[in-house]
């Protein structure tokens, strides 16, 4: 009786999966022929410095040298993600400026500000506390959804997007080479934007000054850069009481940014209900955590101004500046937002040790460059 039963139970399985429906992702007219070509995946070995924590795992999208390839021409791609033609994921996250974008608020493609400053994109595969500066986000691949509704025209959506891939001439096969799949139907937003994600996954940023002198022996800082690592910008040799920037309590080594969410003290509101942008608050609907956002990397930070999730600072000597005013009462701001004194020369030693977080090598490296 109950063999006869599986027998059914797998008569039934294959019934189902004959019936199984073409996935069309509401293309419509498009062509839904065979894909020709490579179809198998090489597993990509992601080169993780030995004193980086282990990447966050993805199971649900394993990397592959494909997947990464076609990511890093999406990610390029204008033509495909735009109406205008004129927009791509670069727009906002220039290489040359750690893939940032230089504007307080992002423009977006009416050529209007948004609400927040673009992010870099460097150690994405490290933060396991979900993305954009509120966490919303939880998982890196489903993030890239929203600001390809941004790059649209209003009458104009994700389907436009996978229309124009199937009809690609080469989208296609990179499509099947990254993922296996057989038809062009297969091509759906949930692979482009695995495709996205694998190659920001790759985006390492470990070679800044901070990393040969600390982790790798290979260079030394300046008597400045020093006094600006000891005695300020980290925590330890600092006697108990003392005022101090400390800013390693919250962005500490190797990436210069915890993840968590905090208030730092930077907006100065009546109360935790004032906030314009109330931030984390959105996201979990606790008052508490309105004006709290995401502690980001301060790796290559010289490069990233302007500053916060509103690009509310211009330059690195504000930020300071505003730090040592230590907050202004809010009852949520963290404790670590002390305030304290610094000497010209002390200043002048914060500031050049936060230099020593620059990866040169970042900015022109070809793997995350424009394809040709
Ligand atoms: C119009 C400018 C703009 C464009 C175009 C854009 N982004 Fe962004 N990006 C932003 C802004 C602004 C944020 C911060 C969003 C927030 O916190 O609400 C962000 C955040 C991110 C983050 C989160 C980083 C982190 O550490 O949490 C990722 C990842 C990202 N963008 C990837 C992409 C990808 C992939 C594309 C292309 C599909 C893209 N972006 C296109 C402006 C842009
Ligand atoms: C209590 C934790 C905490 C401490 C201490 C702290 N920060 Fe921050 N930092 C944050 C948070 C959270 C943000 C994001 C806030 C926002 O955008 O509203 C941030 C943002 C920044 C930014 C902007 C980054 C960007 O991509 O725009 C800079 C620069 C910065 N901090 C530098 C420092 C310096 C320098 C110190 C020491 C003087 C310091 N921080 C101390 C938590 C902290």
């Amino acid at each position: 009786m109950i063999r006869s039963l599986s027998i059914l139970g797998t008569l039934l399985l294959l019934t189902a999966l004959g019936c199984q429906e073409e996935p069309t992702g509401g293309g419509g007219t498009i062509d839904e022929g065979a894909i020709t070509g490579p179809a198998s995946p090489t597993p990509y070995a992601l080169e993780v410095p030995d004193y980086f924590p282990a990447p966050v795992d993805d199971p649900e999208n394993p990397m592959s040298e494909e997947g990464v390839e076609l990511g890093r021409h999406l990610f390029y791609d204008a033509i495909i993600f735009s109406t205008e033609g004129n927009m791509s994921c670069a727009s906002c996250h220039k290489q040359e400026l750690a893939f940032t974008d230089g504007f307080g608020r992002a423009i977006g493609v009416r050529g209007e500000p948004g609400l927040r400053s673009s992010m870099s994109l460097v150690n994405l595969a490290f933060n396991p506390n979900g993305f954009n500066w509120d966490g919303g986000e939880q998982k890196l691949w489903e993030q890239a959804i929203h600001p390809v509704e941004d790059m649209l025209e209003l009458d104009n959506d994700w389907e436009e997007v996978i229309r124009k891939l199937r009809e690609h001439e080469d989208y296609p096969a990179r499509f099947r080479a990254a993922f296996g799949i057989d038809r062009k139907a297969e091509i759906s937003r949930e692979l482009t934007v695995k495709a996205l994600a694998q190659f920001q996954r790759t985006i390492i940023s470990a070679d800044s000054k901070f990393d040969r002198v600390f982790y790798r022996n290979t260079d030394f800082f300046t008597e400045e850069e020093q006094l600006g690592a000891d005695s300020l910008f980290f925590v330890e040799n600092v006697p108990p009481g003392t005022l101090h920037p400390g800013c390693g309590h919250c962005h500490n080594a190797p990436q210069f940014g915890d993840n968590q969410f905090k208030n730092n003290g930077i907006t100065d509101v009546g109360s935790i209900y004032d906030f314009v942008d109330k931030g984390r608050g959105d996201i979990t609907g606790n008052p508490f955590d309105n004006g709290k956002f995401r502690t980001p990397t301060l790796r290559n930070i010289a490069l990233t101004a302007p500053y916060m999730h509103d690009g509310r600072f211009a330059t690195l000597e504000e930020v300071i500046d505003d730090y040592a005013a230590g907050g202004h009462g809010v009852e949520n701001e963290d404790p670590n937002i002390t305030g304290f004194t610094l000497t010209d020369r002390e200043k002048r030693a914060l500031l050049a040790f936060l230099h020593t977080l620059t990866d040169e090598s970042l900015l022109t490296d070809e793997r995350f460059s424009a394809p040709e």
